[in-house]
């Protein structure tokens, strides 16, 4: 058997459409009331997003079996998503197991629609969106952040009208936080010319400024070979921000589809005891507007790149994460494409 051969040009296409095989986060949980149907898309892909009796998230197409009604418009019965359209019910496996017009319908009992895998973990929802290479979900590798107590955050969720891969180059750029973000409370100090250096890092690398540390926005942790990809940082706090050191971000990307982006990111910090609750008092009061502007900041500036930049682009030493990431995103879609088969988006 000869081997595909995959060009740059579909390996970026698929890269810039969002990885399959990987675990995006989809929702805040909150999002998901019980016996409440949440649509949403990921990947190019609509979804439906329902509690089930144990009040686990169950995640199947957004595409009812019968006549093709979203099934985000359905309600919840007995832990099941029923269509709103003639009350056809289906499990999170996307089987039908009632069809309640008609009695004794051969159609229950079969798999009729792709069933997600899901899971919840901080705060937030998540599904595993399979790849021809790994149809199955891996266990989802968590940042040590979300499992251990010592850690307090916040979650915060919007919808950036960029492709994802701008939104991740952005957040593996740490050049930019002293000039996009100079006027703001967190990352106006510090040197405005540097180097950047690349070193491996778990599941990853880990892109540094050379001449300055812990004054800005000056390192970050980029997570590609894990079962969910995110970027970690840090961002130093003046005295006047409060206990617990730095503040770490934790950045998740989910495509929506090639122009839009679902953004996650968890703004943390390491504190316990009367130092937790002083710095959740502060955050809600004081740092979480400030926090909004400057994403609000990238917000702005990604959305007015166009489309086609990349075509123009002029790159310089300080581009060197961004240069990795394209690598590390078109190797995995060669991959991907490479497999015998590819499953295709709903
Ligand atoms: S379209 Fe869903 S039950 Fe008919
Ligand atoms: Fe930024």
């Amino acid at each position: 058997m000869t081997a595909k051969v995959i060009s740059d040009v579909d390996a970026d296409a698929l890269a810039a459409r969002g990885l399959p095989g990987l675990w995006y986060v989809v929702a805040k949980s909150v999002q998901l009331r019980a016996r409440e149907v949440l649509g949403v898309r990921a990947l190019g892909r609509q979804l439906a997003l329902w509690r089930g009796e144990d009040g686990a998230p169950r995640c199947v197409e957004d595409f009812c079996p019968h006549r093709g009604a979203p099934l985000s418009r359905g309600v919840v019965i007995d832990g099941n998503v029923a269509c709103r359209y003639h009350g056809v019910m289906l499990d999170g496996t996307g089987t039908i197991v009632r069809v309640p017009a008609m009695p004794d319908c051969p159609l229950e009992g079969r798999q009729a629609i792709i069933g997600y895998a899901t899971a919840e973990a901080n705060g937030a929802v998540f599904v595993y969106i399979p790849s021809a290479d790994r149809p199955e979900p891996p266990p989802l590798d968590l940042p040590a952040e979300f499992t251990d107590p010592g850690w307090s955050g916040f979650l915060c969720s919007g919808l950036w009208n960029c492709n994802y891969q701008l939104a991740a180059e952005n957040t593996a750029d740490p050049m930019h936080g002293i000039y996009l973000h100079a006027d703001s409370f967190t990352l106006a100090y510090g040197g405005r010319e540097d180097l950047v250096r690349i070193d491996p890092a778990d599941r990853g690398f880990l892109i540094t400024r050379v001449a300055q540390t812990d004054q800005n926005f000056d390192w970050c942790h980029v997570v590609t070979e894990g079962s969910t990809n995110f970027i970690r940082l840090d961002i130093p706090y003046p005295m006047a921000g409060g206990p617990g050191g730095p503040f770490r971000v934790l950045g998740f990307m989910t495509p929506v589809d090639e122009h839009s982006t679902r953004i996650f990111f968890w703004r943390n910090r390491q504190v316990s005891g009367i130092a937790r609750e002083a710095w959740r008092f502060l955050f809600r009061g004081f740092f979480e507007a400030r926090h909004w502007e400057v994403l609000e900041q990238d917000r702005e500036m990604l959305e007015a790149v166009p489309h086609t930049a990349r075509e123009r682009e002029m790159l310089y030493q300080h581009d060197a994460g961004v240069v990795r990431l394209r690598r590390i995103w078109r190797e995995r879609a060669r991959q991907i494409l490479a497999a015998p088969t590819e499953l295709t988006p709903s």
